[in-house]
């Protein structure tokens, strides 16, 4: 990847080119150009079944396009996956609360990238010192005082995409995005 320093401020980080998608017969994208560009807090707005939500999942990974061309930092990149858009630093969040009430704050951080070791035999180990904290040290950063990070959620707001990799962009459905380096987008 290329470091963030050494991008050109006037090249956008990321870049739609042409996107089209069908759901079968239904045309929900007919060729978007969307760009963002470093520092740069995009709104997406738009009509009811505008199409806002399907571009934020084909960017955060969830759909594929039928058409088009996306561009991260500058190269041509297939976000195949939602675990593909992580790995170029993407973080989406969403609308509704994705949390899991009975876990705790540091399972719900980590869900579904629990850091693990490897034990002999193939066997591997949660490692749940590191992920508290890190948990902690996450927190800390967002100035978010709980009692317990080992504390069912209940409720509280999703932070599942901030976890062992601060995200290089968050997208939220809400004005209360927040972003790391680089930008917030909002969308849904
Ligand atoms: N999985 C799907 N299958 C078929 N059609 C879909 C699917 N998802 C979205 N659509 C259609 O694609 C179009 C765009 O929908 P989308 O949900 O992206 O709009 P939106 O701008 O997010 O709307 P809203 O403001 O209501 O959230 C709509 O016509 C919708 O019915
Ligand atoms: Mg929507």
């Amino acid at each position: 990847m290329i470091a963030a320093d050494s991008l050109r401020e006037d090249q956008p980080r990321l870049a739609l080119t042409g996107i089209t998608k069908r759901f079968g017969a239904v045309l929900a994208l007919d060729r978007v150009d969307f760009e963002v560009y470093p520092g740069e807090v995009v709104a997406l707005v738009g009509d009811n079944g505008a199409g806002k939500s399907t571009l934020t999942k084909i960017i955060a990974g969830v759909y594929q396009v039928s058409e088009g061309t996306i561009a991260f930092e500058g190269r041509p990149v297939r976000i195949g996956s939602p675990e593909a858009a992580t790995a170029l630093g993407i973080a989406t969040v969403y609308q509704d609360l994705a949390l899991c009430d009975n876990l705790d704050v540091v399972a719900n951080l980590f869900l579904g990238r629990e850091q693990a070791s490897g034990l002999p035999g193939g066997l591997r180990s949660l490692s749940e010192e590191e992920m508290e904290r890190r948990t902690r040290e996450v927190l800390h950063g967002l100035s978010v005082k709980i009692p317990s990070v080992r504390h069912p959620v209940c409720g509280a707001r999703s932070l599942s995409c901030w976890t062992s990799r601060p995200p290089r962009w968050a997208w939220s459905r809400r004005p209360w995005c927040w972003g790391s380096s680089a930008s917030c987008a909002s969308g849904g």
